[in-house]
């Protein structure tokens, strides 16, 4: 199965000139121990962003180039839809990770969503897509830490698909 997890302005911008908009140490940090020891699906920029290979984590990195490769054993490289049906079928939580690209790619497919919901407009050139709420039900909602850096309010909201 696939889950989203995604961190968006009200807006729906994730990101600008390949990078972040915000830095907030407490959804990091809970982006990490929800996706550690599970397989995580990107985009070829989301990973070039990353800067580095996840610990603990197999990256699973879409591009149209035949000729990019990851020489490292904890990262695959995917061209089609065909070669993530093994991780769209099995009963694992797979999670999709961004960019804005591969968030519409693989919404469909996508039964779970965890979205950091950023209670402030913000300018960039990556947008999440809109969440149907025809579609999905949201599950869960907690209300998110402020930090040092942020004095904005956010909320961790979990959503379920509800229809096809
Ligand atoms: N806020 C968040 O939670 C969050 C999370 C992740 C990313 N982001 C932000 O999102 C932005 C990046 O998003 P993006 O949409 O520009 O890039 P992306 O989705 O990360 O990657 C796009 C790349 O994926 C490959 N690709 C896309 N569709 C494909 C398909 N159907 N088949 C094969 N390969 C495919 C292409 O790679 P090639 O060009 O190599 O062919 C394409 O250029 C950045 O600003 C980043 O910081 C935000």
């Amino acid at each position: 199965m696939l889950s989203i997890i995604v961190a968006k302005a009200k807006n729906n911008i994730i990101g600008k000139n390949n990078k972040l908009l915000w830095h907030l140490p407490d959804d990091l940090k809970r982006f990490k121990e929800l996706t550690i020891g599970h397989n995580i699906i990107m985009g070829r920029k989301t990973f070039e962003s990353l800067g580095g290979i996840l610990p603990n984590r197999k990256h699973i990195v879409f591009t149209q180039n035949p000729d990019f490769k990851i020489n490292d054993e904890n990262v695959q490289v995917v061209h089609s839809m065909l070669e993530i049906q093994e991780y769209i079928e099995n009963n694992e939580e797979n999670f999709v990770i961004g960019g804005a690209m591969i968030y519409n790619l693989l919404m469909p497919y996508v039964t779970k969503m965890y979205v950091t919901e950023i209670e402030k407009d913000f300018q960039g050139d990556a947008f999440f897509p809109r969440i149907d709420t025809r579609v999905w039900k949201e599950v869960s909602r907690e209300k998110g830490m402020k930090d040092e850096n942020n004095d904005f309010d956010y909320d961790y909201v979990v959503y379920e698909r509800i229809k096809k």
